[in-house]
């Protein structure tokens, strides 16, 4: 346990690209210790305090890093960006040399992902993304563990990504194909992930053995999948794309009990919410037995905690 603990030592989490296979593998491991077991490592993050700065709203990732950090013993720090005089137009190099002197690591949910890499360009403390326009690394943590859970491994099973190929696309993408998962991403023309993840997850997948398709087609991807995956059609910031977006999407990519049963007998469904029913999701599906959301958001505390051990201990 000691050695997985370490193996992020000091380092940022800017997207699960920069881990090999057996550290995320160790991660998950250590998420599914630390749900076992509630009061593991609790007070190992004493004397921590951990900025986290939100540029967009947040529900679980917010209050699950606030959590993780509160039950670990250190001392976590909401910071709206446009409460900081970073919305005044102080520049990123300079709020991140003066938060280094205070805090011991910092998250952050931005809205370009390059600001992110400035962030961590100017900072000496490890930067954990908490959600870019690009990358969600900690929500695909939480989904591979709920997938180890359901079905024992992840290499080998089939992901269908129905829908937008969009930040928690290309995270799902890099998870997967790190670890040997197959992946079948349908999208309409012009919402395709990005190309530089596609072009990583290729690399990935020739270590691994996982197979990448992308395709139009809906009732193709989800042939044979055990895992059936979608998110929101309009995510944050894309609000004046809305009506476009949804006259692209609907009705071909939503999730409904009819393109699950096309999936295999126990395929699940997940989602990262938050989720708009009867857009990329109908009711009954996301309501529905072989819905795993409830575990999914849970295991964002559990992942919480082991990316934040590993990193800070
Ligand atoms: N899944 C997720 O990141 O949710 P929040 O936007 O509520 O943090
Ligand atoms: N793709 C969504 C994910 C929210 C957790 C967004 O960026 O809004």
């Amino acid at each position: 346990m000691r050695m997985i603990i370490e193996s992020l030592r000091g380092r940022d989490l800017l997207t699960l690209q920069d881990l090999v296979p057996d550290e995320i593998m160790g991660l998950i491991r250590l998420s599914a210790e630390l749900k076992r077991d509630k009061k593991l490592f609790s007070g190992r993050l004493s004397g921590k305090i951990i900025a986290m700065i939100f540029e967009k709203p947040s529900t679980r990732t917010r209050i699950s890093l606030d959590v993780a950090v509160s039950e670990l013993g250190g001392k976590p720090i909401y910071l709206r960006s446009d409460e900081l005089q970073l919305g005044r137009g102080e520049t990123i190099a300079d709020t991140a040399r003066v938060l280094s002197r205070y805090v011991d690591l910092i998250t952050a949910r931005v809205k370009r992902h390059l600001d992110l890499l400035e962030l961590a360009r100017w900072t000496d403390k490890p930067v954990v993304n908490a959600l870019s326009d690009l990358d969600h690394p900690l929500q695909t943590l939480a989904d591979l563990l709920t997938i180890w859970e359901r079905f024992g491994r992840i290499k080998g099973i089939k992901i269908a990504w129905i829908g937008d190929g969009n930040n928690v696309c290309n995270s799902t993408l890099i998870g997967a194909t790190k670890l040997g998962a197959h992946i079948s991403i349908a999208c309409p023309k012009g919402y395709e992930p990005d190309k530089r993840y596609l072009e990583w997850a290729e690399e990935n997948s020739m270590a691994s053995g996982s197979k990448i398709e992308v395709t139009y087609d809906p009732e193709e991807a989800v042939k044979d999948a055990d895992v059936v995956m979608t998110d929101t059609f309009v995510s944050m910031g894309m609000e004046a794309e809305r009506e476009n977006r949804l006259r692209d999407f609907l009705p071909r990519y939503q999730v409904t009990g009819r393109l699950m049963r096309l999936a295999k007998p126990d395929a699940i469904f997940m989602h990262p919410l938050p989720a708009k029913r009867g857009e990329e999701v109908s009711p009954e599906v996301i309501d529905g037995e072989r819905s795993v959301v409830w575990d999914q958001a849970e295991n964002r505390l559990h992942t919480a905690k082991a990316v934040l051990l590993s990193i800070l201990r």
